[in-house]
């Protein structure tokens, strides 16, 4: 049994906008219901579990329940950070039951039905799996002053995406141990990293945007307009 958790507790300070971008309609929908639609067509996925900022939950409470999800979602209040809203979304009673988890942000509403369906399975083959792209532009390591460390062998770089999937026992481990030495991570596979369990890499899609700064509003739109087209 997979259980998905989808991280949408996040400020926005990098997108400007007074509410949080994963509630702005985008074409006439809300971020964070496109990302649940996407999740919950999948028959993979047992239940859904959403951390939401405090402020917005009985708010996110009334959109699950406009558009269908009232009992397929549950909502919890998210964390200072993304890996707080990622515990807090781990402690559930739907997760205790899990074989895995798959966990998503919300703010990436383009990420296909076939890629949840490639990193669970190289999740089960390997028990945690990230889906990556070689980054388009070179990468340089910086020093403190400003100037260059380092220029890094793009070949062996990847931007990292989600959906992530683990094994959930594998999973839950890394995030006592994180809480255990204090480690803080950008993103779920470094926890289990900090385990010295490998994780598999796999494919990931261009289109799958993570809605972060205003310029990407730009393209999600368009991305949405040639989804709704098809
Ligand atoms: O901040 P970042 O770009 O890493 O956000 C990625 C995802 O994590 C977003 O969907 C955001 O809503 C979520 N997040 C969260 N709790 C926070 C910060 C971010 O669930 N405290």
């Amino acid at each position: 049994m997979v259980v998905a958790l989808v991280p949408a507790a996040g400020h926005g300070e990098r997108f400007g906008s007074t509410t949080p971008k994963q509630f702005l309609p985008l074409n006439g929908v809300p971020v964070l219901i496109r990302t649940l639609q996407r999740l919950c067509q999948l028959p993979d996925i047992a239940a859904v579990v959403v951390a939401v900022p405090a402020a917005w939950l009985e708010f996110s409470r009334q959109l699950c329940q406009q558009y269908g999800f009232g009992s397929t979602v549950r909502l919890v209040i998210g964390g200072e950070e993304r890996q707080d809203s990622v515990a807090r979304a781990l402690q559930t009673e739907e997760v205790s039951e899990a074989e895995f988890v798959v966990i998503h942000d919300a703010v990436r509403p383009f990420a296909p039905a076939e890629l949840f369906q490639r990193v669970l399975q190289a999740a089960r083959q390997h028990g945690a799996a990230v889906p990556g792209l070689p980054p388009t532009e070179t990468v340089k390591e910086t020093t403190p002053e400003g100037f260059v460390r380092q220029t890094l062998p793009r070949e062996r770089l990847r931007l990292i995406q989600t959906p992530q999937a683990f094994r959930r026992e594998l999973l839950q481990r890394a995030y006592d141990a994180a809480l255990q030495h204090h480690l803080r991570a950008t993103d779920d596979a470094a926890l289990v990293e900090a385990l010295g369990h490998p994780v598999a890499i796999i494919e990931g899609v261009p289109e799958n945007l993570k809605i972060t700064h205003p310029l990407d509003w730009a393209l999600a739109e368009l991305l949405a307009h040639i989804e709704e087209q098809r």
